[in-house]
């Protein structure tokens, strides 16, 4: 049973209004029951509480609740306070409407509740050191002085931005200064940010086909004019960029772990990309999202180590390498641009909390980060093993995964055929989060394949427990 509140039924009064006070209230409450805010059952605020809270006499609130009872919308359950009747005629309750939601957001599993097996996108959550992180945040918390409780620096606490600076410098090859690197919420702030400092309305963005299907509302939203740029093995295919939009001004890519098909953009490719990008005065946004997961040989070097021009503004995150509930992300400004983007973020970025900043730079700087890269790389190169020998396994040739050397996701590629959007339903009527492919194409020709992630299968029997309810579900007539 839930008690409600005035904020979560708005039942606040508008007293500039005609309408009697207790007509008012009487109206909101019928709404909330129709609307199906107010369920059957739940309790509604004791007469004097609400008249307390919304200044009104015992009395108006009273005539209210007696309407409301009259009615039938309410009974009267004495010592049990007042309940929305258990007995609500259906005609009462509108059906809720349940808009079509066609963005691609809708297919991706961001609801906060616990994450459902194969989801994509997650680390391992059950491998993260909590204890070392509560420890490192509570002691931050303890120590915090009055001027921490003020509004946050929007470029980004200090010490995580020097952190930041030296991780990328001996990590990923990215020479800079702690005052390019800017500490926002994740990717599509950071976009935010770049387009407000550096694009003007109709500026063409390349953007790979198929690409991160979350960025992509965004920037068909944003003014900019989305430029699908198809993908092949070697990553974006720099030529038929320069072919469809050679004045873009942007081109969004994701080197070192193609996003979704998890190839490497090769060096020709980029060599070609930086030229285009000096040519025509473009800027490359390099998404380098889950890099630091390369199972095979040492990671590569980021695209911004190669840029001499400036032409590079690299993006990265913690989603991966810490967990995506702390939403912390960041990007290096080129150095020419910081003034724009430091105009942009006291413009647009409310900043991020202090003490998960704050935690974060101790976590890096007391080395529990680069431990916990190494554990987590050995982890999910058994996980992903492990995974790949259940899923053939158990489904054969149906599902081909090929391993990729990088990244926290897999890809099983289905015949040409097969219809991954209906495969992904079924799987998802049996709790599984796998997700199709082809959803992740704007023009090029979908390949047909299924996308998952593998870092929280924790062992070969989980992983051959899940490849058979997949099994399962597609033994269903017509899967
Ligand atoms: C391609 C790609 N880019 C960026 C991100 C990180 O986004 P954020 O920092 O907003 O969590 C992800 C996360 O799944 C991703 O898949």
């Amino acid at each position: 049973m839930n008690v409600i509140d005035k904020y979560t039924l708005d039942l606040r009064i508008d007293r500039a209004l005609k309408m009697p006070m207790y007509l008012q209230i009487r109206q909101r409450f019928k709404t909330a029951i129709e609307q199906g805010h107010l369920r059957a059952g739940d309790r509604v605020p004791a007469v004097r509480v609400l008249a307390t809270e919304l200044n009104l006499a015992r009395g108006t609130v009273e005539m209210a609740y007696r309407l409301l009872t009259d009615e039938g919308y309410l009974v009267v359950r004495g010592a049990a306070g007042t309940v929305v009747s258990p007995s609500l005629p259906q005609s009462v309750l509108k059906p809720r409407i349940a808009a079509p939601d066609r963005s691609p957001a809708a297919i991706i599993d961001h609801d906060g509740l616990a994450p459902r097996p194969l989801q994509l996108g997650l680390p391992a959550l059950d491998a993260f050191p909590r204890k070392v992180w509560n420890r490192l945040v509570a002691h931050r918390l303890r120590g915090s002085e009055p001027a921490r409780l003020s509004y946050p620096d929007p470029a980004g606490y200090r010490h995580l931005r020097e952190r930041i600076a030296t991780y990328l410098g001996l990590s990923r090859g990215v020479v800079c200064l702690p005052e390019q690197v800017f500490i926002t919420n994740g990717l599509r702030t950071t976009l935010e940010v770049i387009l407000s400092s550096l694009s003007r309305a109709g500026d063409g963005f390349w953007f790979e086909d198929p690409g991160y299907i979350l960025a992509r509302p965004f920037l068909q939203n944003a003014a900019v004019k989305l430029v699908p740029v198809p993908v092949d093995q070697h990553g974006i295919m720099v030529e038929q960029g320069e072919r469809l939009s050679p004045n873009a001004k942007f081109a969004m890519v994701t080197p070192s772990h193609q996003s979704p098909i998890g190839v490497t953009l090769s060096l020709e490719r980029r060599m070609a990309l930086l030229d285009w990008a000096d040519r025509a005065g473009g800027w490359i946004i390099e998404d380098d999202y889950d890099s630091e997961f390369r199972y095979q040989g040492r990671p590569l070097p980021a695209l911004k180590s190669l840029d001499r021009n400036d032409r590079v503004i690299y993006s990265g995150t913690f989603s991966k390498v810490m967990f995506p509930g702390l939403r912390l992300a960041y990007m290096v400004a080129p150095m020419s641009a910081v003034a724009r983007f430091q105009a942009a973020v006291n413009d647009l970025n409310p900043g991020c909390p202090y003490l998960f900043q704050a935690g974060v730079a101790d976590f890096m700087a007391q080395g529990h980060f680069s431990r916990h890269l190494k554990k987590m790389r050995l982890l999910y190169e058994k996980r992903r093993a492990v995974t790949q020998r259940a899923f053939l396994q158990v489904l054969g040739d149906r599902l081909r995964i090929d391993l990729q050397p990088g990244g926290l996701h897999m890809l099983g590629t289905l015949a040409d055929h097969e219809d991954d959007v209906m495969l992904a339903e079924r799987a998802r009527a049996a709790g599984l989060a796998l997700r199709p492919l082809s959803r992740w194409y704007l023009n090029a020709k979908p390949r047909q394949g299924l996308l998952f992630g593998f870092a929280n299968i924790i062992d070969e029997n989980d992983a051959l427990r899940l490849a058979l309810t997949l099994k399962q579900a597609w033994r269903q007539p017509g899967g």
